[in-house]
């Protein structure tokens, strides 16, 4: 595991151990206080973690309670075995009784400035409507309905009137292509999509329902009904019998629709991400625990008040944008910020006047973001009033301490802890954080594993390695937001995630432990790279270029950027005849971005006559990587095929 250091992709060089302790004013009225009140939970939690979990769970409403809160033979996993509850009712009508009826549930704002609240009374009334719409469509328990909107009031409405019947939902990031669309409707078997017309994006639309009729046309036979949410009102193409407007729809629909009864176990929701293969997994989760976990998580770790207002950037498109934008807040009724557009739009200080204009005082967002702002200059968020805010957060990537530092006192004016999440599409929630009342943060780890989650990091056969050293971070116990297999194929769910260390669940991180039991995460070790905090496949961005009628083979790597994380590098050999020109690499990266969607466009593409491999056959991707970065190839290379190769990619390099 030594590569771990070498090899990893992200510059978080800067390894900067200095610590932060809590902030004394803010400790004051934290949930959990004080280093000693954490050392003692975690102590607790890690003695008798269902004991833990059992007492989380029992915060939240149940139809019928558990026998056994875990039910576990690696790798399947049961949580709060036999009981009944529902998220949806969980998150809605279970604040009905109380002051929170009247409460903002949700605060919307689009890229043009339209502003938008719902209170939980009326979120309720919309998902009921949504439900009975759905269920009007055919739409049974257990059928999967995708989810392609924009970050709008009713892609919320759409998941939790899922949630409210026990249809599964998948949902799409609009970001992602026709072609991409096309493979997640299909892998999903999809009964209905629903969709709007478009929505905003940097000033633009993007036509979202142009993109679902392209997807139908290269088959789609699941899907029986297509619902149309009119947005961006652009003209569109309605297809007789396929096609229903949203607002007719929901004008038709009743508004009673008790939540269904479901086991504990029934699934809530499948996500695609990408893995080391081709094809994107269909991770599945379902509703006790995940439920559970996300409750737990969303009030600890940002120390929930009855008066604040927590805004998660990440669309719901993403993981993070179901866990802490629509279900977290909710299930703790609190009032979520939910901003559609982009963040430098029109003005780079948008996100600050959000924040000013909102008040709001929880701020949940991705690295690469912040390192942006920082790019842009003090002056932007110093423009803006932003002493509503108490906490800031940052997930997807590890933080570098410049950003972090940057973040801390001109975001969070020295006043804000900082919370450094991490956790995966595959953990349903966070698992390795500060709690921000009672953990001192050191700029760029994530700290430590939260009570009741077992984290640690080891070598292949699962012996822990030294403190300071780089090894594997793993997850030794099963957790309640854990995925429960990949759609369609559990057997690649045991391959990936249990078996590669006995006994395991295996993040695919790299990571390391210092004195204080703090994790720093090294970045991923397999063949997935992180994009502004997105996952993106080497292999699926390969198979993309050698669709292309002119690319024989290609090799995908990432090469580390300070903006981005990872930027993404493709190297190219043509077929006969084909010659390489700055046109085609600009066709190719385009043709990357019509494939999976813009999030996967390469940086760079380098044209070669062949890659390099060892006598097996296998690319070299660590020279590659090497060639990509810049630096000198280091290291042992007498495995290779054609030795020209490696000077040959070097000079072709200016
Ligand atoms: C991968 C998961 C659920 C978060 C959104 C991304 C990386 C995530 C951190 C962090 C360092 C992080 C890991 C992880 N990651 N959070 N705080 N520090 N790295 O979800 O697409 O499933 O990606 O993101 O590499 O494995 P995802």
């Amino acid at each position: 595991m030594k590569n771990v250091d070498s090899e990893r992709s992200i510059s978080v060089l800067n390894k900067e151990e200095r610590s932060y302790p809590p902030l004394a004013a803010f400790a004051k009225t934290a949930l959990i206080s004080g280093k000693a009140a954490r050392a003692k939970l975690d102590a607790s939690a890690a003695k008798f973690p269902e004991r833990f979990w059992d007492a989380a769970a029992r915060e939240l409403f149940w139809f019928k309670p558990w026998r056994k809160t875990l039910q576990w033979k690696v790798p399947d996993a049961k949580w709060f075995v036999a009981a009944a509850t529902n998220l949806s009712h969980n998150c809605l009508d279970r604040h009905l009784d109380g002051p929170r009826r009247n409460k903002a549930a949700l605060i919307w704002e689009s890229e043009p400035g339209e502003v938008r609240t719902c209170t939980y009374l009326q979120l309720h009334r919309e998902v009921c409507l949504f439900a009975n719409a759905l269920k009007g469509l055919g739409v049974a328990k257990g059928d999967r309905v995708a989810i392609y909107m924009p970050l709008v009031p009713e892609a919320l409405v759409a998941m939790l009137a899922c949630a409210r019947i026990g249809a599964v939902h998948g949902v799409v990031f609009a970001g992602f292509s026709a072609e991409a669309l096309h493979d997640r409707l299909n892998d999903a078997g999809a009964k209905v999509v629903v969709t709007a017309d478009g929505g905003w994006r940097k000033g633009a639309i993007l036509r979202l329902k142009d993109a679902v009729d392209d997807a139908l046309k290269r088959g789609a036979p699941s899907v029986r009904a297509v619902v149309v949410l009119k947005h961006a009102n652009i003209e569109i193409t309605i297809n007789d019998g396929l096609d229903y407007w949203w607002h007719r729809l929901m004008a038709k629909a009743s508004p009673v629709c008790p939540a269904e009864k479901l086991d504990s176990e029934h699934p809530l929701f499948i996500l695609y991400t990408s893995g080391s293969t081709g094809k994107p997994k269909g991770i599945l989760h379902t509703t006790g625990g995940y439920m559970v976990q996300t409750a737990w998580t969303m009030k600890h770790v940002f120390d929930l008040k009855e008066t604040d207002i927590f805004w998660c950037t990440a669309d719901i498109g993403w993981v993070t944008g179901h866990s802490y934008l629509a279900y977290g807040p909710l299930l703790n009724g609190a009032t979520a910020m939910m901003y559609e557009g982009a963040p430098l739009t029109p003005q780079p200080d948008r996100f600050w006047s959000i924040i000013a204009r909102h008040r709001v005082s929880v701020f949940y967002t991705a690295p690469t973001a912040i390192r942006t702002f920082m790019r842009l200059g003090d002056e932007h968020p110093k423009k803006h009033d932003l002493s509503s805010l108490r906490l800031l957060g940052t997930v997807g990537e590890p933080i570098n301490p410049q950003a972090w530092r940057w973040y801390r006192k001109l975001i969070g004016g020295d006043r804000c802890p900082i919370v450094d999440t991490w956790w995966q599409t595959e953990t349903g929630a966070i698992m390795i954080s500060p709690l921000p009342g009672a953990t001192a943060a050191k700029p760029g780890s994530a700290t430590l594993p939260l009570p009741g989650i077992d984290a640690d990091v080891v070598d292949m056969t699962g012996k822990p390695v030294p403190l300071g050293c780089g090894g594997y971070l793993v997850i030794r116990k099963p957790w309640p937001g854990m995925l429960r297999t990949i759609w369609g194929d559990a057997e690649r769910y045991r391959a990936q995630y249990w078996s590669q260390i006995p006994g395991m669940y295996f993040t695919g991180d790299g990571a390391r432990k210092d004195k204080d039991g703090y994790l720093w995460i090294l970045g991923r070790i397999d063949d997935v790279l992180n994009v502004s905090g997105h996952r993106l496949s080497t292999s699926e961005i390969e198979s993309a270029l050698v669709g292309h009628p002119f690319v024989a083979e290609s090799a995908v790597v990432g090469r580390p950027d300070e903006l981005h994380g990872q930027a993404v590098v493709a190297f190219v050999t043509l077929k006969g005849g084909r010659v390489a020109s700055p046109e085609l690499k600009e066709v190719l990266r385009e043709f990357v971005a019509q494939a999976i969607g813009s999030i996967a466009r390469p940086s760079e593409i380098r044209f070669t006559d062949s890659l390099p491999k060892t006598r097996s056959g296998k690319i070299m991707r660590r020279l590659l990587r090497e060639i990509a970065t810049g630096g000198a190839v280091r290291g042992d290379v007498t495995t290779l095929e054609d030795f020209g190769i490696v000077a040959k990619l070097q000079q072709d390099e200016e």
